[in-house]
């Protein structure tokens, strides 16, 4: 409720545009056009198919689409990319080129925890840690999802001073936490953020399970030397069908 009201005394202040702008917030909205949502993202869903799911303690306890079967749909994930303009949205957003080359199928459920505000990239003291380069990340959403079901919450950009020590970082992102933004999704829409902003993924606390297909993503293939020389990984599959598609 306060999110919301936040949003629209931001609006008036002039910080935001109807939608989180992602140069000031560190994240932005992607809506395609797909015909036949529900049919498609119910083809795409391992919500029916609990053997393919493992469970990733290290992420709060979600649930993970098994490596060896991930692989297989490397295709199709890149493929709906491609196809229904995730990329050509995201590299408009952030205003440069965007290349996926992880990806993770994730589901949550009511046993998911929280998973705690935090950056994917920042620096400890003197120590940079996450990747060392350019890193987004594209999260699809499979079903409408809100802050009851376990979207993406953000304290914006303009709004979170980078504190160089991560548990006064992520202490301070508590308490400033009723400034975050906790977008409403429909079905297919996406977010794409920032490595560096701060974030976290609440717990679910309806019946709907939030299942995401989410891409780490970078803005040049040559910051990924050991991805590229392997035609297997989820980059080189990309790269392909972008050649196919005839996209540039
Ligand atoms: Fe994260």
């Amino acid at each position: 409720m306060f999110g919301i009201n936040l949003q629209n005394f931001l609006l008036i202040l002039g910080f935001l545009s109807k939608e989180p702008n992602f140069s000031n917030c560190g994240f932005a909205k992607i809506s395609p056009y797909i015909n036949d949502k529900k049919v498609f993202f119910e083809k795409l869903s391992f919500k029916k198919n609990q053997d393919s799911l493992k469970k990733d303690r290290k992420d709060a306890g979600a649930l993970k689409v098994k490596k060896e079967i991930l692989q297989k749909n490397y295709q199709i994930y890149s493929d709906l990319l491609l196809k229904y303009d995730y990329i050509k949205i995201a590299e408009k957003l952030v205003g440069e080129k965007i290349y996926p080359y992880v990806v993770m199928h994730i589901i949550n459920d009511k046993k998911t925890k929280e998973l705690i505000w935090h950056r994917d990239q920042y620096f400890h003291g003197n120590a940079f840690v996450g990747p060392k380069f350019k890193l987004y990340k594209l999260a699809i959403y499979l079903q409408d999802t809100s802050k009851k079901n376990g979207v993406t919450g953000f304290i914006p950009k303009f709004l979170s001073p980078r504190i160089r020590n991560r548990y006064l970082d992520t202490i301070f992102a508590y308490f400033s936490s009723f400034l975050s933004i906790h977008p409403r999704l429909s079905m297919g829409e996406a977010i794409i953020f920032s490595g560096k902003i701060m974030h976290h993924r609440p717990r679910q606390k309806n019946n709907n399970y939030r299942e995401a297909i989410i891409f780490s993503c970078t803005n040049n293939p040559n910051n990924l030397p050991d991805l590229k020389d392997n035609e297997n990984e989820f980059l080189n599959v990309f790269l392909r069908s972008k050649i196919n598609l005839g996209i540039k």
